[in-house]
């Protein structure tokens, strides 16, 4: 049947979600191998978790006053009613895969890498994405502050010299633990009721949901009132203090410059001490994320189990990659072009390609094009030093002309022996 001509536009992916083509792919997947490898040398193991979870790993660990679990994750409900959502973030996973495989019987602590899309319905926007990677570390089952700066120093290697970053600026704070906030909660609340006019409508509500979440408004006005906020370091307890002392300490006897910024909250609840951000110098856009987790576990009715880790966006350190011109990917020259010619040889080129991804000899082609002169053009933009030009009478007799395309000089090669040919020739 003939196909009906249509004005409908042509489906269009959703909002919010990205495709890849070849030459991004490949730098995110250089990118990510020689992360991954920074990471393994630091004795991080790498494990997956399933996208969909069950929406109670999220709604019972991040806060229910989060922009995640208000707004922004996406529910699905099976046919079997089982409630399900698009994973938004990896902590809550993992600590859920540690607490299920009983990894607290293996020795301590538990080093994990993760890598993967994760989903969350904010407003599209510059460095925001609806569909977005993440390439996680965490380690569980440890207190000692070395861990913590284990976590930021990995992240600033692979920042460093997997994306070819530089200078990273760290920024770092203590949120302190369930038991010092609640002191400086109050005195907050205190501060933020007096200035509840100059603050945002959002924020107005969060002064009873969620006060330290103002903190990290945007808005110029909330930002304002934040200058002059109490700050928490004044409200540690001895051992959140002494935490903190150490983790710094850490941090500068392994020469890794910080800015302490004692009004750096992140978005998610179940943080407790540590709390830094990576950029690149002072841009604004966070690359990687993280703190330390003390209390996740019980959440979701494991027992205590110390914890530290952060979560590097990908694609932000990507699309950085590419407005520093670290985008720029080695490209590996053929070192061979094959020519067919007449459909008795194209029809065996297939058997002639085999050859030689056996033998890992790269080759160009173009079996779609049936003349010398446009396939002889496409082989000189190549560059490959050797072109193989297989007609009919070498495909009768089983072998095929090998040329150096420089001197112009060739030879007649039985099949049978080209592998063995070229690689001496290579
Ligand atoms: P997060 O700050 O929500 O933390 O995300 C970590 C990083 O993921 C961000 O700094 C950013 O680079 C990237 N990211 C987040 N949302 C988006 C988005 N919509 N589009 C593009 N990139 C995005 C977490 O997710 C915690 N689980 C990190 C963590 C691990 N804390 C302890 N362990």
């Amino acid at each position: 049947m003939p196909i009906k001509p249509t004005k409908k536009e042509p489906v269009q992916k959703a909002k919010g979600m990205h495709d890849i083509l070849p030459k991004e792919y490949l730098l995110r997947k250089k990118f990510v191998e020689k992360a991954a490898a920074i990471a393994f040398f630091y004795g991080f193991k790498p494990v997956r978790t399933p996208i969909l979870e069950k929406e109670e790993l999220f709604t019972t660990t991040l806060g229910e006053t989060t922009d995640i679990v208000e707004k922004e994750m996406y529910n699905l409900k099976t046919k079997g009613g089982d409630k399900l959502v698009l994973r938004p973030e990896g902590t809550a996973p993992m600590t859920r895969l540690y607490i299920e495989h009983g990894l607290h019987t293996k020795p301590q602590p538990v080093m994990l890498y993760y890598e993967g899309s994760f989903f969350r319905h904010e407003n599209p926007q510059k460095g925001r994405r609806r569909e977005f990677e993440q390439l996680g570390l965490e380690i569980l089952g440890e207190t000692d502050p070395i861990t913590d700066a284990t976590i930021i120093k990995t992240f600033l290697v692979i920042l460093e010299e997997a994306a070819g970053l530089k200078p990273i600026t760290l920024r770092i704070n203590s949120v302190g633990c369930k038991n010092c906030r609640k002191a400086y909660l109050k005195e907050l609340t205190t501060y933020l009721r007096k200035k509840s006019s100059y603050l945002c409508k959002n924020c107005n509500r969060r002064i009873k949901t969620n006060p330290l979440r103002i903190l990290d408004c945007k808005e110029e006005s909330c930002a304002k009132i934040k200058e002059e906020a109490p700050q928490i370091i004044n409200y540690l307890c001895d051992p959140c203090k002494n935490h903190f002392k150490e983790t710094l300490e850490v941090l500068d006897s392994s020469e890794i410059p910080y800015y302490i910024d004692h009004y750096l909250v992140r978005g998610l609840d179940y943080y407790s001490r540590t709390a830094f951000e990576l950029t690149i110098e002072d841009d604004s856009l966070v690359l990687v994320g993280g703190g330390r987790y003390d209390s996740l576990a019980k959440m979701l009715g494991g027992k205590d189990i110390p914890a530290v880790g952060a979560a590097l966006g990908v694609d932000r350190v990507i699309e950085k990659m590419k407005e520093k011109g670290k985008d720029d990917l080695e490209k590996k020259k053929p070192k061979v072009f094959f020519i067919q010619l007449g459909n008795e040889a194209k029809f065996k080129s297939l058997k002639i390609l085999e050859i030689l991804r056996k033998a890992k000899i790269p080759v160009r082609h173009s079996l779609t094009k049936n003349s010398m002169r446009g396939q002889l053009n496409l082989a000189g933009k190549t560059k490959a030093p050797y072109a193989l030009i297989f007609g009919q009478k070498e495909s009768l007799d089983n072998s095929i002309i090998v040329k150096n395309v420089e001197t112009a000089s060739q030879e007649t090669v039985p099949l049978s022996n080209l592998a063995e040919y070229l690689k001496k020739k290579l």
